[in-house]
């Protein structure tokens, strides 16, 4: 099991860099170069073992996928009725996503598949996939009554729906969109909040008629129509047709708040995925105080990218809840770092959502960060942080959670001495090469034990 040995930064912070490809955009690519008509040339892609599962699946499904080196997918794609039935169970690993989203194109397809993970992947709720592609006529069996992973899907014969979703999730909306290109009608989903709309854009790329519809409150509502296949539009002018996937805003994030933590640094990310459905956190830092700035903002494919520059500042306490919270539903492990350090009080609500993701993540962010020395307290829906405390040194623990893991290594760079995380492996699913970029910027971290 491997380790990460952090000390404290004692100089700046200083660069210009680039972190990773996007995670929820490299699944969307591969599954929709997988349902398309010809070739789909993918760059960029995110190597990592959440976004291979995804790959692997489609495989096993029969897609034809080539990766002639890891960051490229050349996808031959049979079109939307060219999966077969798979011989052997689709082993997502940890990833909901993978689990989610080919639940949606699983349950549109007339033969058997049947969808397993890792132990953690199994403690995830998917009464919410079940449910409603249930409703549209797919037969789905699941452990817990419905409730827990493994899934055992056939589908076909779908019925377009109208469902409205208890809680914001892209990963249940993309569920059903996609199930809703296999149905006889379209398939309207409607949700509490704006989460992120990759899906939705993706399939626009591939000349599917999605469209907002207005659901008369401050929901939000999407509108799929069944088609007879994909053929992807946009094209970055080469010969092949094909997807370049912008930089990962959450691994961005946790550089960002590293460089507003260490004194007088000052970096520049670039051509950073800027979606508004993805940068809530960059509002809230702002309004901390944080010295942010977009540079260079320009569509790529069918998504927004920019260079963010982000200069060292003194931030205050803040109060996040609402629709902000599904527009940075993963950075609440880095965000409660920088609370720590902020001055005054810092109140998050309406994020019981973080309950159910890698960890429970108002537990272990309270856990690990109080180990730390933070003052943070456990709320039902979210945590309160009192700043600024000088954090202290310690061993923490990941609990599995890559994103748990790379903020308790930022919280380290703050802190008074060293800090050791445990069991970082789990980097690896969203963030490759995550050390070792920390250090080209000038931080200490080393990696021990494997
Ligand atoms: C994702 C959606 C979010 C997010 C996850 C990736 C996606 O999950 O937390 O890391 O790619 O659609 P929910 O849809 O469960 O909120």
């Amino acid at each position: 099991m491997s380790e990460l040995h952090i000390l404290p930064a004692n100089h700046s912070l200083r660069g210009t860099i680039r972190v990773p490809a996007d995670k929820s955009i490299s699944h969307r690519a591969a599954i929709l170069g997988a349902l398309a008509d010809g070739d789909l040339h993918v760059e960029n892609f995110l190597p990592s073992q959440t976004t291979q599962a995804t790959v692997n699946c489609l495989r096993g499904l029969g897609a034809e996928i080539e990766q002639p080196d890891p960051n490229t997918l050349v996808i031959r794609g049979h079109g939307l009725r060219g999966l077969r039935e798979s011989n052997d169970v689709l082993f997502c690993e940890g990833s909901g996503t993978t689990m989610r989203l080919l639940a949606g194109i699983c349950a549109g397809q007339d033969f058997l598949s049947i969808l397993d993970g890792t132990p953690a992947l199994k403690r995830r709720p998917m009464a919410r996939v079940v449910n409603p592609l249930r409703e549209m006529g797919a037969t789905i069996l699941a452990r817990d009554g419905g409730r827990l992973p493994p899934l055992a899907i056939r589908g076909g014969h779908l019925r377009g729906i109208d469902s409205t979703l208890p809680v914001a999730s892209a990963q249940v909306k993309s569920a059903l969109l996609l199930a809703g290109l296999f149905a006889d009608a379209p398939t309207t989903v409607c949700e509490p909040g704006p989460s992120r709309d990759h899906t939705e854009r993706m399939l626009r790329a591939f000349g599917v008629r999605v469209e907002p519809v207005a659901p008369g409150n401050s929901a939000s509502a999407i509108c799929v129509s069944p088609t007879s296949d994909l053929r992807l539009l946009l094209s970055d002018f080469r010969s092949l047709p094909s997807i370049t996937i912008p930089a990962d805003f959450s691994s961005a994030a946790f550089f960002i708040v590293a460089a507003l933590l260490v004194p007088r640094s000052e970096l520049r990310i670039e051509r950073v995925g800027v979606n508004p459905t993805r940068t809530g956190l960059l509002d809230v830092l702002r309004a901390m105080g944080a010295d942010i700035v977009l540079e260079g903002e320009h569509e790529q494919g069918n998504e927004p990218v920019a260079d963010v520059v982000i200069r060292a500042s003194d931030l205050r306490g803040v109060e996040v809840g609402g629709d902000t919270v599904v527009r940075m539903i993963d950075e609440f492990p880095i965000f409660a770092v920088a609370a720590t350090q902020a001055q005054g009080e810092t109140i998050v609500h309406d994020a019981a959502e973080l309950r159910v993701k890698e960890s429970d993540r108002i537990a272990t962010v309270v856990t690990e960060l109080r180990a730390l020395g933070a003052r943070i307290g456990p709320q039902l829906d979210g945590f309160v942080v009192e700043g600024p405390t000088p954090l202290r040194s310690a061993v923490v623990d990941s609990h599995g959670d890559h994103r748990l893991a790379m903020a308790l290594a930022v919280a380290g760079l703050v802190a008074e001495g060293e800090v050791v995380v445990k069991n970082v492996e789990c980097i690896d699913d969203s963030f490759p090469g995550f050390a070792e970029l920390m250090c080209q910027v000038g931080a200490n971290l080393s990696t021990k034990g494997h």
